[in-house]
């Protein structure tokens, strides 16, 4: 159902930027600790999951924009809704749920988008999600490069402010 889903959002929007030959391994993530879905009517329309920051590309400008370690974040990852449930609020929703998990366990979320992505991006930073840098990526499959925007999430309740920059 879920890999359904994904099909249509590829179709509809460029994500995953280069679309994926085993869906479900995708999906799974090999680092991914939790997954949460939006249901619409019974139907599953959108997922969103928590991965341990760990080879992401990303991983040194959130690291040095924050002043932590991988361990004390949290990566989110593989957000994506059906374009015929787009608007509705489950993105939203669906981001909610995993900053909460990973509030839970003490630790910063953390992204990185396509930065092309206008609407993934406001809805990031609605939810208090702060740009704190810009890379340019190429990788395996990848016709050219892609610049990506990254963003650290808000910290954990009770913990120290975030450090400048
Ligand atoms: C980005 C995405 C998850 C949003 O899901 P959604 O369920 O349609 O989003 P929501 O209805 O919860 O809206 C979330 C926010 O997006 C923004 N948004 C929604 N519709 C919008 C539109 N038509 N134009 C611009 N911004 C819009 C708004 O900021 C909205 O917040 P608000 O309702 O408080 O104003 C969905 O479009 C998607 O799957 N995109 C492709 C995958 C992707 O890019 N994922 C991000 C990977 S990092």
């Amino acid at each position: 159902m879920l890999v359904e889903v994904l099909g249509r959002v590829t179709k509809r929007h460029r994500y995953p930027v280069t679309p994926p030959p085993d869906p479900v391994a995708w999906l799974t993530g090999s680092r991914t600790r939790s997954s949460f879905v939006a249901t619409l009517g019974g139907r599953v329309v959108g997922q969103v999951s928590r991965a341990v920051a760990e080879g992401d590309l990303a991983l040194e400008v959130w690291t040095c924009a924050l002043g932590c370690t991988p361990a004390e974040l949290a990566v989110v990852k593989r957000l994506f809704v059906d374009p015929e449930a787009g608007g509705l609020g489950a993105g939203r929703l669906l981001l909610q749920a995993v900053v909460a998990d990973a509030h839970a366990l003490g630790l910063t979320p953390v992204l990185d988008v396509d930065a092309a992505s206008e609407r993934a991006r406001r809805m990031y930073e609605l939810a208090g999600f702060r740009l704190v840098g810009e890379l340019e990526l190429t990788w395996a499959g990848l016709d050219g490069s892609l610049a990506v925007a990254c963003y650290a999430g808000p910290p954990p309740p009770g913990s120290p402010a975030p450090a400048a920059g």
